[in-house]
């Protein structure tokens, strides 16, 4: 169903959407399941979601699967959440990569603190999809303070003397994306949790009650309905109010 066709998406920039997916932990444990049950049926929906996305004409889709500060969940979490992402990886993303040659899959965030395994597994998902169109940034480990300083610091071991906005921008680890038009929160927090601090400057922004696993197209559709009623102005005045000023 094309009821956003590309016209739409370039008449109001929709190109770039970012997704806090949140809610998996509430929605096993509403069925008396484990919270790892949650990740899992989590994991599910991320392909068909992409796909609608990406027929709805958007090129840039930015999943936030993990933060710098879930470490500080219990091992046995930890230790499934990075599991579930190699096995992901290895099988669901890898089989993609290698059947749709227009999908770029960029793994976001500091990778020194993953395993080697999964490192590699990202490094090599990287490598096979590099310089195609639909780019999927998917944040694993990443924190928005942490882009901003790697970025910072990635730029003064290059010989920057001086940073601008637009340097830094070129350090960020979205720096193929372009900035998100629009951030959607599953799970109903009205809150960032340390995402695209430095990108974000401008997005708009949409918290659904929804929890991550239940997350449909139809809600994705109607997000996007939002996005389209929404005035961006950038600091700016209404075009019919600069004209008549
Ligand atoms: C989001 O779901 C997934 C990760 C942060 C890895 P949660 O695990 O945070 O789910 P809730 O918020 O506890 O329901
Ligand atoms: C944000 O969710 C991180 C991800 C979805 C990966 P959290 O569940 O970690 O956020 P807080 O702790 O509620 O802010
Ligand atoms: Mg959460």
């Amino acid at each position: 169903m094309k009821i956003f066709g590309k016209d739409k998406s370039e008449e109001k920039k929709l190109d770039s959407v970012a997704i806090i997916m949140d809610g998996n932990g509430r929605w096993a444990k509403a069925r008396g399941l484990d919270r790892t049950m949650g990740h899992k049926a989590g994991a599910k929906i991320v392909q068909g979601i992409l796909e609608h996305l990406r027929d709805l004409g958007i090129h840039h889709v930015t999943l936030y699967a993990f933060s710098t500060e879930n470490w500080k969940r219990p091992k046995r979490e930890v230790d499934m959440l990075m599991e579930l992402f190699y096995q992901y990886l290895d099988t669901v993303v890898l089989k993609i990569v290698k059947e749709d040659e227009s999908f770029c899959m960029r793994i976001i965030g500091d990778k020194q603190r993953l395993s080697e395994k999964l490192r590699n597994k990202c490094i090599e998902i990287e490598e096979l999809s590099a310089g195609r169109p639909f780019i999927c940034n998917l944040a694993l480990n990443y924190g928005g303070r942490d882009d901003i300083v790697n970025a910072a610091n990635s730029a003064i071991n290059d010989g920057h003397t001086e940073l601008t906005e637009e340097i830094l921008s070129r350090y960020i680890y979205t720096s193929s994306s372009p900035d998100p038009d629009l951030v959607i929160r599953t799970g109903g927090d009205f809150r960032i949790s340390n995402f695209l601090l430095w990108q974000i400057a401008y997005s708009e922004f949409i918290v659904l009650d929804t929890l991550w696993p239940d997350l449909t197209n139809e809600d994705i559709d109607r997000c996007i309905e939002h996005f389209y009623k929404r005035n961006r102005r950038f600091g700016g005045l209404d075009p019919e109010e600069t004209n008549k000023a």
